[in-house]
């Protein structure tokens, strides 16, 4: 048996980094795969309100403590008329999604998405279609969102039954142009243009959106940091976020390096930061870009691309419907406690995706919604990632990984909430092997003692959750450790995610 390795952890309420922003902890709908039909909405599901909203899953989105969610797509938006899904159901046209090799029947759509996002109390975010269209259909979809009345389009809403306008602030300018997958792919020079012309012609109808433009799809692609460069060059002073897009893998039985994925997460953030700032001094302006990291997960896209889209036209084929582990969700718990960390610059992210597809949640086809393994370190942090991000000093071991190098053993971040006196540390052990035993240095935080520990952990780091044992993996709560003279002495597992709570000793 291995020793533990020892580890100092200083907390202070002096190392402030942002405070934490609610829209870190948002999630993405895309008309893929089972996301959309039978798995928010499936008419004929027992619990199935009178949209057709399935009421399982919106519980369920609710306890994830999703704040935000992004939606039509992705992929699919580019080659997506929003005309075809409004209006009465039995006059919507059914068409061929080519991004998914999908039959599209429009029975879901702008409507139903924005009744589904109040019911689930979550805030929408769209994006525009700019692979086949351009400004005139965005300035449309505004107006037929956000006008209140009047106008052919707003009108047209009204007629549908909705009275009030739906003011959805954050507006997602295409998705993933870079790409040469992408319907309607472009150069950052030809995205740049056009993005900006949208930008310029929608803040005309309703100057206090939230604009999006297209980062890279990942760092790995050729283009990465000339494409933002550019991009945002043209687009500087017309929008407020650049998106950023990063799915984890782990790549030939690379355990170690999967479980530092985070490291590459903090790396991109880093770099697409450098050139926002970088395009900043050129063009002499003083607003600092945000990121919208508006897509990133665990996702075995090798597994996905090796089966590839269905060769038949079918209606919501399953699609990338993994099954997570106990290994995938301390990765999803690190990649929260980078999105937290970088809180000064990353505004808004959003796990990609919600249910069924890559999803947190599983929803059976007419039969019961359960959550994977991913859904605990969200909706823990979710939940209790208040008030101001604090940046945690920790003298971690270092592990030797194929593809970052040297990286630290211990992941860490915290929170605190000044006005409700409640501190949150998130840690992630990414040893394989050895125990990290913690002295968390809390002096910083007098008279304040352990509330909660709760640890997602098991021996078998490829266990997961299935329809026959949806509880087979979840987070425990572990007794026994108390604050000493502001000091607190615990061990960390092998592969393990951790949440502490501490509040003051009334
Ligand atoms: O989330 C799945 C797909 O991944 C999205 O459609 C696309 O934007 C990305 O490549």
């Amino acid at each position: 048996m291995e020793a533990d390795r020892p580890v100092t952890v200083h907390v202070d309420p002096a190392f402030e980094v942002a405070p934490v922003r609610r829209r870190t902890f948002g999630s993405f709908v895309e008309h893929m795969g089972r996301c959309v039909y039978t798995g928010i909405y499936d008419p004929d599901h027992p619990t199935a309100d009178q949209h057709g909203l399935r009421g399982d899953v919106r519980d369920l989105v609710r306890e994830q403590g999703v704040t935000v969610v992004r939606y039509p797509g992705g992929n699919f938006v580019s080659g997506y008329q929003w005309e075809d899904g409004v209006g009465p159901k039995d006059q919507r046209p059914t068409r061929l999604d080519p991004a998914w090799h999908s039959i599209e029947t429009n029975a879901f759509g702008l409507d139903e998405f924005v009744t589904w996002a109040e019911s689930a109390g979550v805030e929408p975010m769209l994006a525009v279609n700019l692979g086949t269209r351009g400004p005139r259909e965005a300035m449309d979809l505004l107006e037929y969102a956000n006008h209140p009345g009047g106008t052919r389009l707003s009108d047209l809403r009204r007629a549908h039954g909705r009275q009030q306008p739906y003011g959805i602030r954050m507006w997602c300018l295409g998705n993933e142009m870079d790409g040469p997958w992408q319907i309607g792919h472009q150069t950052a020079d030809e995205y740049g243009r056009r993005a900006a012309e949208t930008a310029r012609a929608m803040r005309m109808i309703d100057p206090g959106l939230e604009l999006v433009a297209c980062g890279s799809s990942g760092p790995d692609m050729p283009t990465f940091a000339s494409w933002e460069a550019k991009v945002l060059e043209h687009t500087y002073d017309q929008v407020d976020f650049v998106s950023a897009h990063l799915y984890h893998e782990e790549h030939d039985g690379d355990l170690a390096s999967f479980l530092a994925s985070s490291v590459g997460m903090d790396r991109f953030i880093d770099d697409i930061v450098a050139t926002c700032d970088y395009v900043r001094a050129k063009t002499r302006s003083t607003k600092r870009m945000s990121v919208s990291f508006d897509e990133w997960n665990v996702w075995y896209m090798r597994d996905f691309l090796a089966t590839g889209v269905p060769t038949e036209w079918v209606q919501a084929p399953p699609l990338s419907e993994d099954d997570y582990t106990v290994a995938d969700a301390v990765v999803v718990g690190s990649s929260l406690i980078s999105l937290l960390r970088h809180s000064d610059r990353v505004t808004v992210a959003c796990q990609a995706q919600l249910v069924n597809t890559i999803g947190a949640i599983r929803a059976e086809r007419g039969g019961p919604a359960w959550r994977q393994t991913i859904f605990y370190p969200f909706a823990y942090t979710a939940r209790y990632a208040r008030g101001t991000v604090l940046r945690v000093h920790a003298d971690a071991p270092v592990l030797d990984t194929p593809r970052y190098g040297e990286v630290p053993a211990l992941d860490v971040v915290a929170t605190h909430d000044a006005d409700a006196d409640a501190l949150a540390i998130f840690a992630v052990n990414r040893s394989q092997q050895e125990h990290l035993a913690l002295d968390v240095d809390l002096r910083a935080f007098p008279g304040y003692q352990l509330v909660e520990r709760c640890e997602l952990h098991d021996e078998d780091v490829r266990a997961a959750n299935t329809s026959a044992r949806p509880d087979r993996v979840r987070p425990r709560v572990v007794s026994g450790a108390v604050v000493d003279q502001g000091r607190l002495a615990l061990r960390l597992p092998p592969v393990s995610w951790t949440m502490l709570r501490f509040a003051p000793i009334r």
